[in-house]
């Protein structure tokens, strides 16, 4: 098979590493791809959105089967696209059409989506600028802290858990009147607040059938001991300790279950990850919010625990035959140190050469912003640079022999979080 895997990310380089490994795999092209994906694939120099771009692409090179990394490209209607054009109308494409991909691109959507298909989630109401009256009137009746979610994609930014109702009404005027979020808080979903330990469960699925991979936990602020701006993530784990295969039956049922017949019944052509932000509250759990794609650092330790042909499984999603797939977990331990560029997620400096060890122990380097310069090394080019997999038998070993090849990679001004895993350690002990 000939594939297009689009994206340029840590996530990225882990599906090609995977991809390559796989007997059916003759040629993997990725579109822009990093310094990692160049040395395992052939980087073209297309954006992610350059739909006619991609679609020259695929029928001068003969591609059966894309792969969509990033959320992008999905929203904006990439797979309808390609569907609309005579020789890709039939295209085997893993990613969702664009009325799926806004269960991430509206959070007003998804929480309707939820609520028509009895999937637990956080109570809810959505306001637009006209009905500011009555959102500032429902801000007053509700308990603290509460939240507020911009509707559309705001980077990861979009979202304000507030302390107190000055700050809440303060931010929903901000919001919703001066367009805090540009287009994306046009609209603002006000929230009830959850507590409970966070954690993120990821589906396939052909629309019909679905796997639940490994669940995974991330780390996504800029400090250690959770502290700072918010990060696309420093770090992740995989398994979860505390997600219990109780707890996981209890996802199956109530939500994967209810999401998958939703997007069956609602006629939603939904090929593809599903990405499950959830909250586990004493148990029970309930939804945070939907990503139509895999999570970045989570799927470089959620991959590499795949033991199954991973061009299979992206095969199964993408012609409707994934109940015939049998996916085989690895009972190991990952876990995932993001290295950054000094700064970030604030202003950075790029182009500082990146040394790399030439051999490392039960861990793998994969990179994310990274690119060449014109002497051929590699350098910092985003701000996540660099995401380093560990394994081992337990949660120790993995993080042991991840920190041994991170202590082993640097250039100017270099971050990571020594912590990464460390709250789970001390939930075991
Ligand atoms: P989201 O962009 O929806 O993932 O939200 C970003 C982060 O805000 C989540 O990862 C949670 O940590 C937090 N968050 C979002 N919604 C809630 C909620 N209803 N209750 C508590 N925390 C939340
Ligand atoms: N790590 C969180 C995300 O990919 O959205």
């Amino acid at each position: 098979m000939n594939i297009l895997l689009l994206g340029s990310g840590g996530r990225e380089h882990a599906f090609a590493w995977k991809i390559v490994q796989s007997p059916e795999c003759t040629r993997l092209f990725v579109a822009p791809g990093n310094a990692g994906t160049a040395e395992i694939a052939q980087n073209i120099p297309l954006a992610v959105t350059d739909f006619t771009g991609i679609h020259k692409f695929i029928l001068d090179h003969a591609i059966d089967l894309v792969v969509v990394g990033p959320e992008e490209p999905l929203v904006k209607g990439l797979v309808d696209f390609l569907k609309s054009k005579l020789e890709t109308a039939h295209l085997p494409i893993v990613g969702p059409t664009q009325l799926g991909a806004t269960l991430e691109g509206s959070k007003d959507f998804s929480k309707r989506f939820m609520q028509r298909n009895g999937v637990p989630t956080a109570a809810y109401e959505t306001f637009t600028a006209d009905q500011i009256e009555a959102g500032l009137a429902y801000l007053e009746k509700q308990n603290l802290p509460i939240v507020l979610k911009a509707d559309g994609l705001a980077a990861g930014k979009g979202v304000l858990i507030c302390e107190n109702l000055e700050e809440a009404k303060n931010s929903l005027k901000e919001m919703l009147l001066e367009a805090k979020f540009g287009d994306a808080s046009s609209k603002v979903v006000v929230e009830e607040f959850l507590s409970g330990i966070e954690l993120s469960v990821f589906v396939a699925t052909d629309g019909k059938s679905y796997k639940i991979l490994p669940e995974a936990k991330d780390y996504k602020r800029i400090g250690e001991g959770d502290t700072g701006l918010n990060t696309g993530g420093m770090g992740a784990v995989s398994p979860v300790i505390f997600a219990t295969a109780d707890f996981i039956k209890k996802v199956e049922e109530r939500i994967v279950i209810p999401t998958i017949a939703g997007l069956e019944k609602e006629k939603i052509d939904y090929k593809g990850f599903l990405f499950i932000g959830l909250m586990n509250n004493n148990g029970e759990p309930s939804v945070i919010e939907y990503n139509v794609r895999m999570g970045d650092p989570e799927t470089e330790a959620v991959l590499p625990r795949i033991q199954s042909d991973f061009l299979g499984l992206l095969k199964g999603i993408a012609t409707e035959t994934l109940a015939e797939y049998e996916l085989v977990i690895s009972p190991e331990y990952s876990t995932t140190v993001v290295m950054v560029s000094g700064g970030y997620p604030g202003s950075f400096e790029k182009g500082f050469p990146i040394s790399l060890p030439t051999t490392v122990e039960k861990s793998v380097i994969f990179h994310a912003g990274t690119s060449r310069n014109s002497a051929g090394e590699p350098v910092n080019q985003g701000g996540r640079v660099i995401a380093v997999t560990g394994f081992g038998k337990d949660l120790h070993e993995a993080l042991t022999n991840a920190f041994a090849t991170v202590e082993k990679i640097s250039w100017e001004k270099a971050y990571y979080r020594r912590d990464i895993g460390q709250d789970i350690l001390k939930l075991i002990n």
